[in-house]
């Protein structure tokens, strides 16, 4: 019988929600991914390259034109400059880049701090690298950082803080201010950061992003992850990059050399090419997705559910102690899906301790507008 090396890991919500969604044929508003496709110009240039010959491996490191790309992307969107060469890396999904960031500082022993809830891809990472996650519960109401606990849960052994903002599931942004108090912090402490950032384009109400790239002094010890997949509406072409200082991207390469050593190669050149072309399908991203939630929102005033419209991500979170208090969020989840034809995710699954009296499902709106006001109608009914 074989010892598993991640005892803990079970088949995750994510998939149980997505299958239960399928099965009763509820609208699925569960797992984050769109129901519409990428731009048509972005899947062409894709078909394109697949048919021209572009279908051997890429350089380990992703290819030049893409990774010029996000270079500039980056100088546009977060005026900061970062070389292509040394410091940006093409990795298969967000999810590699984080698993490489993590094994590339985190050593038999070390602790390394994650905030609650949080994504649940992190903890088994870390414990793969022989790490132990220690949780800190961001402020249940507004889901910051609570700067006490935080400081409570440092210790010698801790090696590396994951941040994760735009924040999934809760919308929460960080602000400039929190980003020079962790700087003080990682300094201080000799610490890593992982800036989880793959929503990084999905800012409403003209709010900012706060990313770590534009903060000299913490993006020094910082691996800053992204998606295509988020970015492009394409989630199920698995494909990211990771932004690093130069001998953090080093290290970072050894290990995705042997994780995956490249991305797609058409897909890395079907990106460089729309992203060349269109720079502004960026700039519009806020815009178009803040029509999603606004449309969902509007819709869902007349609902028994209660809800700040979120900030960010296209995550809404909502809360029902006015419809079922009774029932713990799985069980919401579960009842919604079969008897109203409607899939959530609880948010008590990105928490390692659940917050007491919590009644919060998490809906994600990156949906047609024909689903969204089809999932509006049934939730109003509830
Ligand atoms: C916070 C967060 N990080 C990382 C990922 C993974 O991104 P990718 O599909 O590019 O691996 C997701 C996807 O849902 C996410 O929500």
């Amino acid at each position: 019988m074989i010892v598993s090396k991640l005892p803990n890991v079970g088949t995750t919500i994510f998939t149980t929600m997505s299958q239960l969604a399928a099965q009763t044929g509820a609208l699925n508003l569960s797992q984050g991914f769109p129901d519409f496709d990428g731009p048509l110009a972005l899947r062409e240039a894709v078909a394109r390259h697949v048919m021209e010959g572009h279908n051997q491996y890429s350089p380990m490191t992703g290819l030049l034109a893409l990774r010029e790309q996000v270079s500039a992307k980056i100088a546009r969107c977060h005026g900061a400059q970062v070389n292509p060469d040394t410091e940006v890396t093409i990795t298969p999904g967000a999810t590699e880049a984080i698993f490489c960031a993590i094994q590339a500082v985190v050593r038999p022993g070390d602790e390394v701090i994650v905030f609650d809830p949080v994504y649940d891809s992190y903890e088994p990472s870390v414990e793969l690298a022989g790490g132990r996650c220690v949780h800190v519960q961001l402020n249940p109401d507004t889901f910051a950082i609570d700067w006490e606990r935080l400081e409570a849960a440092l210790s010698p052994r801790t090696r590396l803080i994951m941040l994760n903002s735009p924040h999934n599931p809760s919308g929460a942004l960080i602000s400039r201010q929190d980003l020079d108090r962790l700087a003080e912090l990682v300094q201080a402490r000799g610490l890593y950061l992982v800036s989880d950032e793959v929503y990084e384009h999905l800012v409403y109400d003209g709010a900012r992003h706060a990313s770590v790239l534009a903060h000299p002094a913490l993006y020094e010890r910082a691996f800053v992850v992204s998606s295509f997949g988020k970015t492009y509406h394409v989630t199920g072409w698995k494909t990211g990059y990771v932004v690093a200082p130069p001998a953090l991207s080093a290290e970072l390469r050894k290990i995705h050399q042997y994780v995956n050593f490249c991305g797609v190669t058409p897909l890395q050149w079907g990106l460089a090419e729309y992203m060349a072309q269109h720079p502004e399908h960026v700039a519009e991203l806020p815009g178009f997705y803040q029509a999603k939630r606004d449309l969902f929102c509007d819709l869902l005033d007349r609902s028994r559910f209660t809800f700040t419209r979120t900030p960010a991500t296209y995550f809404q979170v909502v809360d029902y102690s006015a419809i079922r208090p009774d029932l713990n969020d799985v069980d919401m989840c579960l009842w919604m899906t079969r008897e109203h034809g409607v899939a959530a995710i609880p948010i008590s699954v990105f928490y390692q301790t659940p917050v007491e009296g919590q009644r919060l499902v998490r809906l994600c709106f990156a949906k047609r507008e024909g689903t969204l006001r089809a999932a509006a109608e049934k939730l109003c009914a509830i």
